[in-house]
């Protein structure tokens, strides 16, 4: 009922924003932070679950944790990190990148909102993308903020020490809890969010803020809205368009 639906809306859509969650790069391999992983919990080994079922987030993933121990942090981002850069972006990313070929011909305009770090979207041919939590493909000094991105071998040294400043550390350039998002990714979320007419909100359980916010702020404006996730969240309810299942395989037929 609802994917004829989103289909002819997003067909005769303008402004169209697309954000998305962990659950798009799922089927790239890469696990995701929690939520459904599409296969019953207990027949997955530990290191399958999602990762906060796994990692204690407030050990790893905020600026106390990497104060308290960096050598363990970094160490575990560079995991995370290599097996980013060791997967390959799936027929969802793809769609997502058609969409905004398509949209952009027909003279609208696409602007898609990530909560991922893998940069998958863009190795799918997307263009405008806002990283609402950075990127872990690329690291920074603590001490001079500069960036500094990796080679594709692990790291050899944790924590790692900054190429620019003899007291830095490297950092990877993620938001971490507790830490602000980047300016002017804000800024060009807000203005997308203001004009679009219609919004899809795609494998994210829509529970971090300020990016959970972004659908309410969207149909308060009138826009359209759409959801694709496995399971329900906090946003199914109201939505006008809720889709139950896997990203890579309803993407494809909506956008074709
Ligand atoms: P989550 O891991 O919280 O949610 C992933 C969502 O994707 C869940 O609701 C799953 O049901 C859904 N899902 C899984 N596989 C899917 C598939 N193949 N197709 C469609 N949906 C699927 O990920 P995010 O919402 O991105 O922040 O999490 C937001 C933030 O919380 C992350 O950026 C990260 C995390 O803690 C930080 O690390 C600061």
């Amino acid at each position: 009922m609802s994917l004829p639906l989103a289909q002819s809306r997003l067909a005769a859509a303008r402004h169209v924003v697309v954000l998305t969650g962990a659950g798009i790069s799922a089927e790239s391999g890469l696990r995701t932070f929690r939520g459904s992983t599409g296969a019953s919990a207990e027949d997955l080994p530990a290191d399958m679950q999602t990762l906060w079922k796994e990692f204690d987030p407030m050990r790893l993933a905020t600026p106390e944790a990497f104060d308290a121990d960096p050598a363990m942090v970094t160490r575990w981002y560079d995991w995370r990190r290599r097996g980013c850069l060791a997967a390959e972006p799936n027929p969802g990313h793809a769609a997502l990148a058609k969409l905004e070929r398509d949209l952009t011909a027909r003279g609208g305009t696409f602007t898609l909102l990530t909560q991922n770090v893998d940069r998958l979207h863009q190795r799918a041919g997307s263009v405008n993308v806002v990283e609402l939590h950075g990127t872990i493909l690329e690291w920074r000094c603590t001490r001079t903020q500069r960036r500094f991105t990796p080679g594709p071998e692990p790291m050899t040294e944790f924590p790692p020490r900054s190429p620019f400043h003899p007291e830095g550390l490297l950092r990877p350039d993620v938001v971490w809890f507790g830490e602000m998002l980047p300016e002017v990714a804000l800024a060009a979320s807000a203005r997308a969010v203001e004009r679009c007419d219609l919004f899809m909100s795609v494998g994210t359980s829509s529970v971090v803020y300020p990016a959970a916010a972004y659908v309410r702020a969207a149909s308060a404006n009138g826009a359209f809205t759409i959801e694709v996730n496995l399971e329900p969240t906090p946003i199914s309810g109201w939505v006008d368009a809720p889709i139950h299942a896997k990203a890579g395989e309803v993407l494809p037929r909506m956008v074709c």
